[in-house]
């Protein structure tokens, strides 16, 4: 059985994972993310230079957890794309560095293929067919899913403007909230009436494409009319009710279209606890098997690269290049870059 160490540094989390025959033996995490809040958003150098900070004494914390060395790695899986093009680089170099020393296959991982293989490593093996939903704050795609490590991910649809994510993170600088935006929205909501208000749900029954940009200038309309009587709250739960309503019944539309039986939602934005119950409701409704990582698993981590790498070693995947280069925008079209 192998055992793969993956690494990940795409945005401002410092993950490493070790993981063996889909079973998550050690990890760390380190975030740049407060030294990106006054700025509200990632500061590419900022999160590049904390990478390189982090990087060695993450992977040293993960083989302390896992109870392992060096000696007993037998691959090394990076997030080479998308991301931000330094902090991808970093991590990058880094698994370079361990691959050459230690002699190891390198493996090049999408960054969003890990965050579906996160689920993997508490729900065990997918499926021979699922559909995926994967929200983050750069992307939000339906994709129709064989077997990750071998087939093709077919895309049924993306996002036309923003990401689930970056509109959470939108709206909550429009309230006046923290960033990341996500985990503040979803606080703020937790006391607000999410009938409150009836923002729109844009491009239902028009495929299975997203956009999210139109609800956003919808909120930023009503915070202007609002002015003084504005209430946080109710807006913010408001807001989270129209994302989490448009998310899941596309989700649930696209598995009975095609067939399939199995809902994974993944990526950052399935960690909103409104999201996953909505969605828990709907499958149910549906006759659905929903999938979907604890929180932990949900946002960026080192342990997700790793399980696309183990994947990809269990199925006789040839290596990356050692001269594997970052790419900044990869399309998701297969899980190994
Ligand atoms: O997957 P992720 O950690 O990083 C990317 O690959 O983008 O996702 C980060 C996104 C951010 O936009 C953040 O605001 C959002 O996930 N997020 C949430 C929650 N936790 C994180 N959105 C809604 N509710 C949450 N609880
Ligand atoms: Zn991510």
């Amino acid at each position: 059985m192998a055992v793969v160490l993956g690494i990940e540094t795409s945005c401002d989390e410092t993950g490493v994972g070790i993981v063996s025959d889909g079973r998550l033996l050690g990890a760390a995490l380190a975030s740049s993310m407060e030294e990106h809040a006054r700025f509200g958003g990632v500061v590419p150098e900022i999160a590049a230079r904390a990478h390189l900070e982090s990087l060695v004494p993450c992977v040293r914390a993960a083989f302390q957890q896992a109870g392992i060395g060096p000696s007993e790695i037998d691959a090394v899986a990076v997030t080479s794309g998308p991301g931000l093009a330094t902090a991808l680089q970093t991590g990058l170099a880094a698994a370079k560095a361990y691959a050459l020393a230690w002699d190891r296959p390198l493996y090049g991982v999408h960054h969003l293929a890990g965050h579906v293989a996160a689920d993997t490593l508490e729900n065990g093996p997918l499926p021979s067919r699922s559909v995926a939903l994967i929200v983050s704050g750069g992307h939000t795609s339906l994709l129709l899913l064989g077997d990750l490590a071998r087939d093709p991910v077919v895309h049924l649809g993306d996002t036309r403007d923003d990401a689930a994510g970056e509109a959470f993170d939108k709206v909550a600088r429009l309230l006046g909230l923290a960033y990341p935006g996500g985990p503040a929205v979803a606080e703020a909501a937790r006391d607000g009436d999410p009938g409150a208000v009836v923002f729109p749900r844009a491009m239902l029954g028009a495929g299975y494409d997203f956009s999210f940009s139109g609800l956003k200038s919808a909120v930023a309309r009503h915070v202007e009319r609002a002015g003084s009587t504005l209430a946080v709250p109710d807006v913010a739960a408001s807001f989270q009710e129209a994302v989490a309503d448009v998310l899941t019944r596309k989700a649930v539309e696209a598995c009975l279209a095609h067939g399939v039986d199995t809902l994974v939602i993944v990526g950052g934005v399935a960690a909103n606890r409104r999201l996953r119950d909505l969605a828990a409701e709907r499958c149910r409704t549906a006759g659905l098997t929903l999938r979907i990582p604890p929180p932990s698993l949900c946002t960026d981590n080192g342990a997700m690269i790793a399980a696309v790498g183990d994947l990809l070693v269990a199925s006789g995947a040839p290596p990356s290049s050692r001269h594997l280069a970052a790419d900044p925008s990869a399309p998701l079209n297969r899980a190994h870059l």
